[in-house]
């Protein structure tokens, strides 16, 4: 049994494996036709060649998202999920693909709850039991049937190439396995897969996955069929059951995506669109900007400022852990939430030296008003076309599960329920009634991928990173509002609080000794870590001079490409 100290112990250590690879900046600017950020140069240069194909932004997100699941196979791929937000230039139209795991029919609000009532965490978090039904496969038909202009056979292509020939892994890749190692040796098909010979591999191993590529093959010729129905569907259940999983063919045959109108916030003249629930991040993104958009942050000495961003994050998690959830299943406030007028009231609460003690706010009430390890790629192409796209598979090498014969790595995507409300999640992120187990229900997410709009620049971000997604996205959305290049948006050194644990977490190089000081005079309560955390891909758009940016964060290993195609790119590089 894992108790919240534990879980929380779990999620600070991981933290400090994902994010230590220490690579320079990757920055890339210019005139150019398009551009291209993502977490990995493989998955780059499987974009750049689908739009040297003729593809554009969405056949290229499909091309990216493909090869991702391929080359960090422990960060997201068709056994996981994502959302895809979309921006089409021809009507400029903006929407959300919602392709989050939903949890099976047979499902229950208490399946992870040991005989004494407590949740037991490994449950939900290794093996077939804590996988929810995958939805990037059907998200991928979806993006490249309704907004692609190439046939799958072509977008998926590099990701079948990068599949079937193999890659050198990197040192990444090696500290990732030996994390999940116990868990990886447990099942016979997923060792085979991504282990050497039952060792962890070291950089430069070259890891091919045949049964991979023909399940791409399979998705490429059939479509979502490929995947949900015939020989494919019927392994992955097959396997999920004899490993003590509970999925049904049913549950393959009825995942669908869901279109979702994107959350629009205006912050200080900006346009944010960003995403909807299930994700969490729009209505926090909303509920910081409207608190914040209440003070003159440029005006504060930079204690008081983060002092006051603090405030607000620790006001947008604590609303989330007691209102959100699928919108499917639970009636959220949406737009009193993000209502003007409910952070005017919580601004009251905020005292400009003193912090607040998260327990002090109490237990939230009835609604306000009336009463009341994740990757990231962002894309643009010449004509306009946007994609900002954040996807997971939850825990690095999801539950560590592969369905034999698919090499498809499924999911633990289910420990983002309130498996017990009110317990915290291995992210310490605490989650009520609204996010509690039920079947066929998309479990809460932190991913927000974002659009950051004014009439002149347009920004592209994202990152992975757990719990902190949200502030993180808000810590870039208020650099690009300062007028700040992509390269700091990525790479200023970072804080977040997430209202419990009532601390402030913050990388080494983010606080000073004085200014660590001064926050704490003001009562604020400090849990530093030891390393960087987030892989954020963003974008900047100039309009004057059609000038593009791409830039990839210096803690990981991405790739960042501004093309004026079709000079720089030669397809099948
Ligand atoms: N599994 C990470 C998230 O969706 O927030």
């Amino acid at each position: 049994m894992i108790q919240a100290q534990q879980r929380w112990l779990i999620f600070v250590f991981i933290s400090a494996v994902l994010i230590s690879s220490g690579s320079p900046s990757v920055a890339a600017t210019g005139p150019g036709r398009a551009a291209v950020a993502s977490a990995h140069p493989l998955a780059t240069q499987a974009a750049l060649e689908v739009l040297g194909k003729g593809g554009n932004a969405f056949d290229a997100a499909v091309a990216a998202s493909a090869a991702l699941a391929v080359v960090e196979p422990a960060s997201s791929g068709l056994g996981g999920g994502g959302f895809w937000l979309l921006h089409i230039a021809a009507g400029g139209r903006d929407i959300m693909v919602d392709g989050r795991e939903r949890a099976p029919l047979a499902a229950t609000r208490n399946m992870y709850l040991g005989s004494d009532g407590k949740a037991e965490a490994r449950l939900s978090l290794d093996g077939p039991l804590a996988a929810a039904i995958p939805g990037e496969p059907a998200a991928l038909v979806h993006i490249a049937e309704r907004y692609g202009r190439l046939p799958l056979t072509e977008s998926l292509r590099p990701a079948i190439r990068y599949a079937r020939q193999g890659f050198a892994v990197d040192a990444h890749y090696h500290r990732l396995v030996q994390l999940r190692r116990s868990v990886l040796e447990r099942y016979r098909a997923t060792a085979a897969i991504f282990l050497q010979a039952g060792a962890v591999p070291k950089a430069g191993w070259v890891l091919r996955q045949p049964d991979l590529a023909a399940t791409l093959e399979a998705i490429a010729e059939a479509g979502r069929a490929g995947f949900y129905e015939g020989e494919i569907a019927r392994r992955l259940v097959r396997a999920v059951r004899a490993a003590g999983g509970i999925w049904s063919l049913e549950d393959l045959r009825q995942y669908r995506v869901v279109e979702r109108e994107p959350t629009r916030l205006r912050y200080r003249g900006l346009n944010v669109v960003t995403t909807a629930l299930p994700s969490a991040g729009g209505l926090q993104l909303a509920i910081m900007l409207n608190i914040l958009a209440g003070y003159d942050l440029g005006s504060l000495d930079k204690a008081h400022r983060i002092h006051l961003v603090v405030e607000a994050m620790r006001r947008s998690y604590r609303a989330r852990a007691h209102y959100l959830g699928d919108p499917d299943f639970v009636a959220v406030p949406r737009r009193r939430l993000a209502s003007v007028a409910y952070a005017a009231a919580l601004r009251q609460g905020i005292e400009l030296n003193h912090a607040t003690r998260s327990a002090a706010l109490g237990e939230l009430g009835d609604p306000p008003g009336k009463g009341a390890d994740t990757t990231h790629f962002s894309i643009i192409d010449a004509a306009g076309n946007r994609v900002a796209a954040t996807l997971s598979i939850n825990y690095p090498f999801g539950s560590g599960f592969v369905a034999a014969g698919t090499g498809v790595v499924l999911n633990d995507e289910m420990d983002d329920f309130a498996t017990q409300p009110g317990e915290p999640n291995v992210y310490g992120l605490v989650g009520g009634e609204a996010n509690a187990i039920a079947p066929g229900k998309r479990p809460l997410s932190s991913m927000s991928p974002a659009f950051v709009e004014t009439p002149q620049r347009i920004g592209l971000l994202g990152t992975p990173g757990g719990s902190r997604i949200v502030s993180m996205v808000l810590l870039g959305i208020l650099e690009f509002a300062d007028g700040q290049p992509p390269t700091v948006w990525v790479s200023r050194a970072r804080y977040h609080h997430q209202y419990l644990p009532d601390a402030i977490q913050y990388e080494p190089a983010a606080f000073g000794a004085r200014l660590r000081e001064r926050l704490a005079g003001m009562g604020h309560r400090f849990a530093p870590l030891t390393q960087d955390y987030g892989n954020m891909q963003a974008i900047l758009w100039e309009r004057r001079g059609n000038r593009l940016r791409a830039v990839s964060d210096p803690r990981g290993n991405g790739s960042a490409r501004v093309t004026s195609w079709p000079a720089t790119v030669r397809p099948g590089d």
